[in-house]
């Protein structure tokens, strides 16, 4: 049995005990890449930033709100995974220094000095053995340590999600246009180093599917 690690939701970096910033994600891709990787037999471990959705049963649900946090998880679990799938908004900043007291309103602008949070997706793609596109040997024999990773684009949505296929050493990305945030259907593509196959308007569970399919393929 396989054991596939996902990410999902958005991350909250908290500036004082009631300000954050934030994503905007409403985890839903991720909770049914779960669901449906549950539904094939997998055994499924799901890194969860704070969303509104229910448990998916059968499904390990690890509850984050930071990305510090998240990637602590994820590091923690990664090892004992065959696929990662990093599905999370994941914030890129943090406040560099954050107020245990509400911070009171001055009237005066003020400035929030934020500092980068780690690229879990590509600290962990980095940490990983060689990836199975480079190992030779026939593709379906090694499924082992596949790094699946998402784009979210507002532009050139296949040329800024290959960039990111190729910096963080992935052997897929799948992109969606911003659009699709909050919706239940998407549009963009699956891309490989061998392909790219669009998708147009197709509800986010059959997206899921194809994803769960494609890793065969890969
Ligand atoms: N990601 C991550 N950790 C981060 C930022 C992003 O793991 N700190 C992952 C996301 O889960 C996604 C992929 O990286 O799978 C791409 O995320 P995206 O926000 O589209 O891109 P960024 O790498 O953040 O680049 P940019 O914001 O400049 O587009």
């Amino acid at each position: 049995m396989k054991t596939i690690l996902i990410t999902a939701g958005p991350t909250k970096e908290y500036i004082d005990p009631v300000r954050f910033i934030s994503n905007d994600s409403s985890g839903r891709m991720g909770y049914l890449l779960a669901k449906e990787a549950k539904k094939l037999g997998a055994r499924v471990i799901l890194i969860s930033g704070p969303v509104n959705i229910k448990t998916p049963k059968g499904v390990r649900v690890v509850k984050v709100v930071s990305a510090k946090q998240m990637f602590e998880q994820v590091k923690k679990y990664y090892s004992k995974s065959d696929v990662f799938i990093s599905c999370a908004a994941v914030s890129d900043y943090r406040v560099k220094k954050f107020s245990k007291n509400k911070i009171k309103k001055t009237g005066k602008p003020i400035n929030l000095k934020l500092i980068p949070n780690p690229d879990i997706l590509y600290e962990i793609s980095r940490i990983r053995p060689t990836p199975p596109a480079e190992r030779g040997g026939h593709p379906s024999s090694v499924i082992s340590h596949v790094v699946i990773g998402f784009a979210l684009e507002t532009g050139n949505l296949i040329k800024n999600a290959s960039k990111k296929l190729t910096r963080k050493k992935l052997d897929m990305i799948i992109a969606n246009r911003v659009d699709v945030m909050n919706s239940n259907r998407t549009t963009g593509a699956i891309i490989t180093k061998n392909y790219i196959k669009e998708f147009e308007n197709i509800p986010k569970k059959i997206l899921a599917r194809k994803i769960l399919g494609s890793i065969r393929t890969i």
